[in-house]
């Protein structure tokens, strides 16, 4: 078969880990008997570089008119300068949003060859850890209402901070002042709930939905709905809530207790980053970004880390597994995927590390290397 990829490699590590995963599709492709043709297109401080925007119209209808989108990592201190609209990262947002993609997986596994990078006490993981984190990725905090403002004799620019001030009758907004307001509606947190409902029937058949419902209104919407759901649909589910806070401590405490995880965009993002400390390194989560359909775009969870770009040092593990997982939810290549997912655990297993989780008596390799080797383990 033919796919058609559109790839955006964005900045920092983003071009020398997309390279690597590019290298592994090659492989399977040839294994296999596929095709993958690439399209190029440019984000994030890459696009800012040429275009003065991060996310060119060009970006979104030609990875709109592909079969899924691959993408590295976008992010660059040099546009730090940028009002929020025009900062690299507005790439991933607006494609994520432009392109309907509501649902974030996020796996984080333990690789039992790398059972002693996890900074966790080997009792507590004992050599592994299968959590799905599912993010809820199109709405929240992220995309409400926001701005920057200032309350001047009463009125401001967008007369939201007024309308505030007016009825909070205690004059609190004076200055510059920002708001971001997280809000949730049934729907989204219906089509949310579905897809970690079903990904928690296809696996361990328990769901914890992570909120912060003693103080968010939103939270009490969507625990409520959550129960909702299992009661109508999915009473096979073992369905319970943790608040936010909780979660943080318990996934260092007991991470074993959890099988899937869904939450909202922001607690997603956060809990996120954490779970994949204890596999060991960030450099190794790759994630899924889902919408109604079978299109999506595929990227790992880390950043682009400016500092160690060009230096073949960056783990690219986490992007290749990433291209895994479009071959098994875009594509349905289960075997194609097993093959990259099983090159990984032999390139682990033959003693190889990138420095990030380098340890005593193992062989470190950089970027390019690391690519190389698992690419030829396909
Ligand atoms: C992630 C990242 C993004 C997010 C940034 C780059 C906008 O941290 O994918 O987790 O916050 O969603
Ligand atoms: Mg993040």
């Amino acid at each position: 078969m033919n796919y058609n990829i559109a790839v955006i490699k964005g900045d920092g590590i983003g071009p020398e880990i997309t390279d690597q995963a590019l290298l592994a599709l090659d492989a399977t492709g040839t294994r296999f008997g596929h095709t993958f043709n690439y399209e190029f297109l440019l984000g994030g401080g890459a696009a800012l570089d040429v275009h003065g925007i991060p996310l060119p119209d060009e970006t979104i209808e030609k990875s709109r008119a592909s079969d899924a989108v691959f993408l590295g990592a976008v992010g660059d201190p040099k546009w730090d300068g940028e009002p929020g609209a025009n900062r690299p990262e507005m790439a991933i947002l607006g494609l994520r949003a432009e392109l309907g993609l509501f649902a974030n997986l996020r796996p984080a596994l333990i690789f039992e060859e790398l059972a002693d990078a996890s900074p966790i006490r080997p009792d507590i993981i004992s050599g592994s850890l299968d959590i799905l984190i599912v993010r809820e990725l199109n709405g929240g905090i992220y995309f409400g209402p926001k701005n920057t403002d200032a309350l001047t004799d009463g009125k401001t620019g967008d007369g939201v901070l007024a309308a505030l001030d007016l009825a909070d009758g205690k004059g609190r907004w004076t200055g510059t002042t920002a708001y971001d307001v997280e809000i949730y509606s049934e729907s989204e947190i219906r089509r949310i709930g579905k897809v970690a409902f079903e990904m928690a029937r296809k696996r361990g058949g328990r769901l914890m939905s992570v909120d912060k419902a003693n103080v968010l209104e939103c939270s009490r919407l969507w625990r409520g709905i959550m129960e909702d759901m299992r009661a109508a649909e999915y009473p096979d589910i073992e369905l319970d809530h943790m608040y936010v806070d909780n979660v943080t401590q318990q996934l260092i405490k007991n991470p074993k207790q959890f099988d899937v995880i869904v939450t909202s965009n922001m607690f997603g993002d956060i809990i996120s980053d954490e779970a994949s400390q204890i596999t060991g390194s960030i450099g190794m989560l790759p994630s899924a970004s889902l919408g109604e359909g079978s299109f999506g775009l595929y990227e790992p969870i880390h950043g682009s880390a400016p500092k160690y770009a060009g230096l073949d040092r960056a783990n690219p593990i986490a992007t290749i597994l990433s291209a895994a997982m479009m071959l098994r939810y875009s594509f349905s290549l289960a075997a194609e995927a097993d093959a990259i997912e099983g090159a990984v655990r032999k390139f682990l297993a033959a003693g190889y590390r990138t420095p990030d989780i380098m340890a005593a008596g193992f062989t470190e390799v950089g970027t390019a290397k690391a690519g190389e080797l698992i690419a030829s383990l396909v």
